[in-house]
């Protein structure tokens, strides 16, 4: 096997179908190699923020081959598995916010939305509230990639090719301290994005919205930009006097990423579903699920007895013994301490490059989950044109120099702006963020020298 496979010699469809990519052989710890003993540290945490606890962890390869041996797949519409009972046992007696009881599992992120928007829907159409059918999101979000979950997010670049075909939903402003568009009112925050929402389900008929979907730390779309305090409570208050449900996407932020178990803890709230994925299983097997309270589960179950959702890997117990395993080692290695303690450290340094690099706008973000914004001008917050596909240099920068980042685009306003965002497992130390800033410096410093010459 060549080492970089160059397009022309693939049968697979990779994301950029122009690129030579080299093959990854091995992970151990924060580190991948590539078949040229090549190592990298994976700052990413995957595509992104979903190797929770390392790579090469044999407590969960034994747990995976042991599961794989006994049973990797079963018919759940006639039976229940150990595996998928222990997974919902550990996700709701250790982790899961006060309240909620109750897990339906299925296969990433996406599926979780979907599967989450259409237990909303039915809980409605049950309790004889059928008109009940939008979904209100936020511009600049992501909630997967899937045409459903692509339209509840606002992320106007992944939109625009499929927008003819996109369920109908609302989008109000993101809460975003650094780019907010309130007529200067943030800071000091009157929290008018959170207003937003109340004057958006009055204007659409709150006999007609379902549920409000919002991720606590808007991760892909805006590089790890956490709430002003005050706005989810705001949220809370406001669905709840609408009869709206509140659906936390908890995807990339579930699991200890920021630092607390949920993004939402950091705010004290509690939402009425939860979909998560990533950080679940680590990236050691395809896993997602909906959290629900069990008066919510209750209300189907006296009336109809079942969701309509379902999937063939749906309660996979190859996937859901990997689960159980990845958040036992979470717990037991305490991890969500280790990604409050080194995150913190890891934005202290990030925030020092910003002194040195002037095309840092910002440095933000909870935890381990981070994020820094490229700009054109630090001052007036101005990005690059997109056609210097500024995030992607520094990424591809950082990756030659053995840094796997995650460049994300149109950050400022869904078509421009640029961002990397950070989210490396949680077993991270200190000199290995070290390591992190120190390719990340040298990196930054060979785009600025090439952007001068683009600039010049
Ligand atoms: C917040 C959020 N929700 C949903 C998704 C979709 O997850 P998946 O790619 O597993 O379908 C992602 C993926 O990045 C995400 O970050």
């Amino acid at each position: 096997m060549s080492v970089r496979v160059e397009p022309d010699d693939t049968r697979v469809i990779h994301r950029d179908l122009n690129r030579a990519y080299p093959t990854l052989v091995r992970g151990e710890g924060v580190y991948l190699f590539d078949s040229e003993g090549k190592r990298y540290i994976d700052a990413s945490g995957g595509s992104a923020a979903v190797t929770a606890i390392g790579h090469g962890v044999p407590e969960v390869v034994s747990v995976l081959a042991e599961q794989a041996g006994r049973l990797a797949y079963a018919p759940t519409h006639a039976f229940t598995t150990d595996a998928v009972e222990e997974c919902a046992r550990l996700i709701i007696e250790e982790f899961a916010p006060e309240g909620f009881g109750k897990v339906w599992f299925v296969s990433g992120g996406s599926e979780a939305t979907e599967n989450a928007v259409k237990m909303a829907l039915q809980y409605h159409r049950e309790r004889g509230d059928g008109s009940r059918h939008l979904v209100i999101g936020r511009r600049q979000s992501f909630h997967g990639a899937t045409i459903a979950a692509l339209g509840f997010g606002g992320n106007a670049g992944r939109r625009r090719p499929f927008a003819a075909i996109l369920p109908p939903a609302e989008h109000i402003a993101p809460c975003h301290p650094y780019r907010c568009r309130a007529n200067g009112a943030c800071p000091p925050c009157d929290l008018s994005c959170a207003d937003d929402l109340e004057l958006t389900i009055r204007q659409v008929g709150a006999e007609n919205v379902a549920a409000f979907i919002a991720e606590p730390v808007v991760g892909a779309t805006l590089g790890a930009a956490p709430a002003s305090e005050g706005y989810f409570q705001r949220i809370r208050e406001i669905c709840d006097r609408y009869g709206v449900l509140f659906i936390a996407d908890e995807v990339m932020t579930g699991f200890g990423r920021t630092g607390k178990a949920w993004g939402l803890d950091h705010w004290g709230v509690i939402p009425d579903l939860i979909t998560c994925a990533k950080g679940i299983s680590g990236g050691y097997a395809p896993l997602g699920a909906v959290l629900a309270k069990p008066e919510f589960v209750g209300e189907i179950r006296s009336r109809s007895g079942s969701f309509v959702i379902g999937h063939t890997a749906s309660g996979n117990p190859l996937s859901c013994a990997v689960g159980a395993a990845v958040l036992r080692y979470i717990r037991d290695h305490g991890l969500i301490e280790n990604a409050e303690a080194v995150g913190g450290y890891f934005k202290a340094r990030l925030l020092e490059l910003a002194e040195r690099h002037a095309m840092i706008g910002d440095v933000r973000g909870m935890g381990l989950l981070l994020g820094v914004e490229l700009v054109r001008d630090r001052e007036s917050k101005e990005p690059f044109p997109p056609a210097w596909g500024v995030g992607k240099r520094v990424g591809a920068a950082t990756l030659e120099r053995g840094l796997v980042s995650y460049p994300g685009a149109g950050t400022a306003d869904g078509a421009a702006g640029d961002h990397l965002l950070y989210a490396p497992p949680l077993v991270i130390t200190r000199e290995q963020v070290d390591e992190v800033v120190g390719i990340l410096d040298e990196s930054l410093g060979a785009v600025e020298m090439d952007l001068a010459g683009v600039a010049g």
